[in-house]
């Protein structure tokens, strides 16, 4: 398997998706080239990084998709709206971890996701998420799945960690960076950081799903996610053994703007403390920077 190349890395059995990920290698090689030269940066909002890459991604995936699947529609993160009254959706990340890529810190990746929309789907409710293409240029990661086919890496089928305790697992987590005010994800970053491994907050939502898809990360939340974010993403977390939902429990949604992914044996617990955290019930004290201080004032005198 050379690197950048498709050969050996995708099921023969693919429909969608091996096109798919000729494309995501394409559009990846070509961040990668922009990543090394550095690109400069503008903001779509207070505090939303946006970069040439990420335009140039989209515009490469765009048309390439127009001649690989015709028929198709596309939703793009950076303003691609094309046959979205077609019966395949595809949603476009060009490039998942901005923030990232303009400070020079290497994780980011393409994603891909294609929803499958039948006739009467009504315009607000979800289709069925049938295919999804993540692509890491600088790792040479290439994540694949169709619905029935499994989730693959590199041509390595993938399944999800058998960790089945918090006490014991490693997760993940992500900040909006819009509206971060109205977040309160803080809170829940601190109660599961004091309850397990870790919590990560890598800043590639599409790699976190990978990432939970592979083993890598047991699980992983978010608040105020978008379908491009999340479209490819999901459909490997649950290809790979996981679950996907809503913090209540409920389906996870494109537009559910929460998704709570796990490897399946985490997913009660999880639950659970998302119940007891959103009632105010269990919270473990944490020193105010105030009472911090004056304690180590206290301890030094
Ligand atoms: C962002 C990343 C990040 C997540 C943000 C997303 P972008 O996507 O996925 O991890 O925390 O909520 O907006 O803007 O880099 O494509
Ligand atoms: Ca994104
Ligand atoms: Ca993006």
């Amino acid at each position: 398997m050379s690197a950048g190349s498709l050969a050996g890395r995708v099921p023969e059995q693919f429909t969608f998706a091996t096109s798919a990920a000729k494309i995501a290698l394409e559009a990846g090689a070509l961040l990668r080239g922009y990543f090394e030269r550095g690109v400069a940066t503008e903001y779509k909002g207070d505090v939303d990084l946006v970069t040439e890459a990420d335009r140039a991604s989209e515009k490469l995936i765009v048309e390439r998709m127009t001649t690989a699947f015709p028929g198709h529609g596309v939703f793009g993160e950076e303003g691609a709206r094309r046959g979205l009254d077609a019966e395949y959706r595809w949603y476009v990340d060009p490039l998942d971890g901005t923030t990232n890529f303009a400070h020079g810190f290497p994780v980011f990746c393409v994603s891909m996701g294609l929803e499958r929309r039948p006739s009467c789907t009504a315009a607000d409710a979800d289709g069925e998420l049938v295919a999804g293409v993540i692509y890491d240029p600088l790792r040479d990661e290439l994540f694949t799945t169709e619905k029935g086919q499994g989730a693959w890496l590199n041509g390595r089928k993938l399944r999800v960690s058998r960790t089945d305790t918090l006490s014991e697992a490693l997760l993940a987590t992500g900040f909006p960076s819009r509206k971060r005010h109205v977040s309160p994800n803080i809170h829940f970053y601190h109660e599961f950081t004091l309850r397990s491994h870790g919590v990560r907050r890598a800043g590639s939502a599409a790699l976190d799903l990978a990432y939970t898809a592979c083993g890598r990360t047991d699980g992983f939340w978010e608040f105020h996610l978008n379908p491009w974010d999340t479209a490819a993403g999901a459909l490997l977390v649950v290809e790979a053994g996981g679950t996907m939902s809503r913090f209540d429990g409920t389906p996870f949604q494109l537009n559910s703007n929460e998704v709570l992914a796990t490897n399946g044996l985490l997913r009660e617990e999880l639950l659970s403390m998302f119940a007891d955290l959103f009632a105010g019930r269990d919270l473990q004290p944490i020193p105010t920077p105030s009472e911090f201080a004056a304690e180590r004032a206290r301890r030094q005198s």
